[in-house]
């Protein structure tokens, strides 16, 4: 039985945290929404901070994986306007899922996110959670994991 890491980023520090990940003999999937997400930042702040803050669970290519070989998942988002990002929302709604996710990572700008610690808390509250702050400007944080 594997274990695997779902995660998803839009710009770069959530594939630092997969390679550690690898490095640990995790299997690794990125979670690729159906929709471009706009290209400029000030877009993607108004966009993806409104849908994450209302749960929006944004439409995924399929994960092309067989969940029955695995009986551990960790998931790792970016943390936008405080929350789990909208890709996310829906990989941890899925039943094949939920139940076999045991950990959570969050990378975040300021390394904080009270709000989801509050969520995972409540919808998983055997999991851990590691929070990151911006692995890629600060790469000691990835020894947190
Ligand atoms: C739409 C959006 C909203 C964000 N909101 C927050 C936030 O509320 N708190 C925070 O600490 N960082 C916030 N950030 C910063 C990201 O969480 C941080 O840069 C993260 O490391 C990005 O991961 P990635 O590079 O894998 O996409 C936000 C970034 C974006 C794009």
């Amino acid at each position: 039985m594997g274990k695997l890491y779902i995660y998803f980023s839009v710009s770069g520090n959530g594939e630092l945290v997969a390679e550690k990940m690898k490095e640990k003999q995790y299997d690794i999937v990125k979670v690729i929404p159906k929709k471009k997400l706009p290209k400029s930042f000030f877009a993607l702040i108004m966009k993806g901070g409104f849908l994450a803050g209302i749960k929006n669970k944004m439409k995924i290519e399929d994960i092309n994986v067989d969940f029955s070989q695995y009986e551990e998942i960790v998931i790792g988002s970016p943390i936008w306007n405080g929350r789990i990002t909208p890709p996310i929302n829906t990989v941890i709604a899925d039943e094949n899922i939920k139940d076999k996710i045991t950990a959570f990572v969050l990378y975040a700008g300021g390394g904080q996110a009270p709000k989801s610690i509050e969520r995972i808390n409540k919808e998983f509250p055997d999991a851990t959670i590691t929070i990151l702050k911006e692995p890629k400007k600060y790469p000691e944080e990835l020894e947190k994991l």
